[in-house]
């Protein structure tokens, strides 16, 4: 069934948890529900069908979406319906028909290309409805409806599931195997996207870079070239990057390319060797720092944002200095740091999970820490910079605007009473305040 007609009891509320890939995958679902006849609605009281898109990252995500459903089980008796998607979707499957016997839909992001079945079912009134299991499929979840909040800047997935089992890490048996999409269909979606007003798009992955070109025509790099040449699109991000696949041509792109961002996120979760090895990451601390190397060499400024996982099985307070004296080697621009979370399916359970909770948590905020006066310095870097930025809206209590940097930075920034840009167009900013996390400035007329 397929009609873009409004059917009157189908109306559906979905809330999103966890990365990029969850959000976007969300904008397609609602895309799709929206051309199956269902409209969507800002609440549950609203809703008919109540879908929660899910992230089981760590354990405090994956308790996120049970509280929920714990919440809003007085609702099943009015005769709404429950679905659980994505990761803890995929993670947990079955079982959560046991744990929430409201729920009737339970599908992982490697079976929503069925979703229009999956809802005729529901329909039907079936009471377990399942898209689970499917780490073998080589489809990627294409489609022309998806449904972007933001009209200027948007997503597109170049390359779905991962196959790198890193020792911590549940994603490889919740999102299925790395496949990727034909040139073809990302280059027609981002012409799609430049010929409805977009100028800035976000290729997505869990590993970008570790993209493969079905017909082996263009590597990686000469994806984001080709991408960066759609006639009306003006900025290309791509995240998120792994460090073993992190190529120099990558680099060479960027200098080469003005419109490839001068921004690459590049997770290395610990500076120890050791523990890196123990992760299973496939990559040294001496390779990380050759690939940050070789963005240091390139004429331009590339800045670089990282992940870290601190209190990993074994990591002793050696191993825990060496992530210290690599953040202040590398100076990035910006890290996201978590403390380590046991998670089912995963190697590392099988760890003894050494570091007590007390000791992560100190680890954590010595970090962060750290890591505020790096960028306390960094920053600084911008001022007297004109920077273009593209403008994204208006904060009214400081008569202030604020748009993002090409290296991904908030910019707020002051203009002339006369002068009122456009949400989505791009301006130059003199920058004049550097603050740990964003810059402040003036618009140039
Ligand atoms: N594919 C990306 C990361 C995706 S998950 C990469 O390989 O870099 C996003 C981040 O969550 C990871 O970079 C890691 O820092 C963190 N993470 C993943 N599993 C975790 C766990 N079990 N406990 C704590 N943090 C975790
Ligand atoms: Fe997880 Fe590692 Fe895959 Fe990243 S590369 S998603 S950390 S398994
Ligand atoms: Fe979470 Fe799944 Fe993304 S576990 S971080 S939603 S890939």
């Amino acid at each position: 069934m397929s009609t873009t007609e409004q059917k009157p009891d189908k109306k559906f509320y979905l809330e999103t948890f966890g990365c990029q890939m969850n959000v976007h995958d969300s904008e397609k679902v609602i895309g799709t529900l929206v051309h199956e006849g269902y409209a969507q609605v800002d609440t549950v009281e609203e809703a008919d069908l109540v879908l929660y898109n899910t992230c089981s990252i760590r354990d405090k995500a994956e308790q996120k979406v049970f509280n929920r459903l714990s919440d809003y089980k007085k609702y099943k008796k009015q005769g709404k319906k429950f679905g659980v998607l994505g990761c803890v979707a995929q993670q947990e499957g079955e079982k959560i028909f046991e744990r929430a016997p409201y729920v009737s839909l339970v599908a992982g992001s490697a079976s929503y290309r069925n979703l229009p079945q999956m809802l005729v079912q529901l329909e039907a009134g079936n009471q377990r409805v399942t898209g689970l299991d499917d780490r073998q499929t080589d489809q990627t979840f294409d489609t022309e409806f998806t449904a972007r909040t933001n009209k200027h800047r948007g997503y597109i997935t170049i390359i779905e599931g991962c196959d790198k089992f890193c020792a911590y890490c549940v994603v490889p048996y919740t999102r299925g195997k790395e496949r990727s999409r034909t040139v073809e269909s990302v280059l027609s979606e981002a012409q799609r996207m430049a010929d409805a007003g977009f100028t800035d798009i976000q290729l997505l992955g869990q590993n970008v870079n570790s993209y493969k070109d079905p017909s082996g025509t263009l590597t990686f790099a000469g994806l984001l070239k080709a991408v960066a040449s759609v006639p009306g699109i003006r900025r290309v991000r791509f995240t998120t990057s792994h460090p073993r696949d992190f190529t120099r041509d990558i680099v060479e792109a960027i200098e080469s390319t003005p419109t490839l961002c001068d921004h690459v996120h590049l997770p290395v979760q610990s500076g120890s060797s050791k523990v890196l090895k123990a992760m299973l990451r496939e990559y040294t601390r001496e390779q990380y720092l050759e690939r940050v190397a070789w963005m240091r060499a390139s004429k331009r400024h590339i800045s670089i944002s990282t992940d870290i996982i601190v209190g990993f099985p074994g990591e002793t307070p050696e191993d825990f200095e060496e992530t210290i004296t690599l953040l202040e080697e590398v100076q990035f621009d910006a890290v996201f740091a978590f403390k380590y979370s046991p998670r089912p399916n995963t190697p590392a359970i099988r760890m003894q999970d050494s570091i007590p909770e007390e000791e992560k948590s100190k680890r954590l905020a010595v970090l962060l820490e750290r890591q505020r006066q790096i960028q306390s310095s960094t920053y600084q870097k911008h001022l007297g910079e004109v920077a273009q930025v593209m403008v994204e809206g208006r904060n009214e209590a400081k008569a202030q605007l604020f748009g993002r940097h090409s290296q991904n930075k908030t910019v707020n920034f002051t203009t002339s009473a006369l002068i009122h840009p456009a949400i989505g167009s791009y301006v130059d900013v003199r920058i004049t305040k550097a603050l740990p996390n964003s810059l402040v400035g003036e618009m140039i007329v």
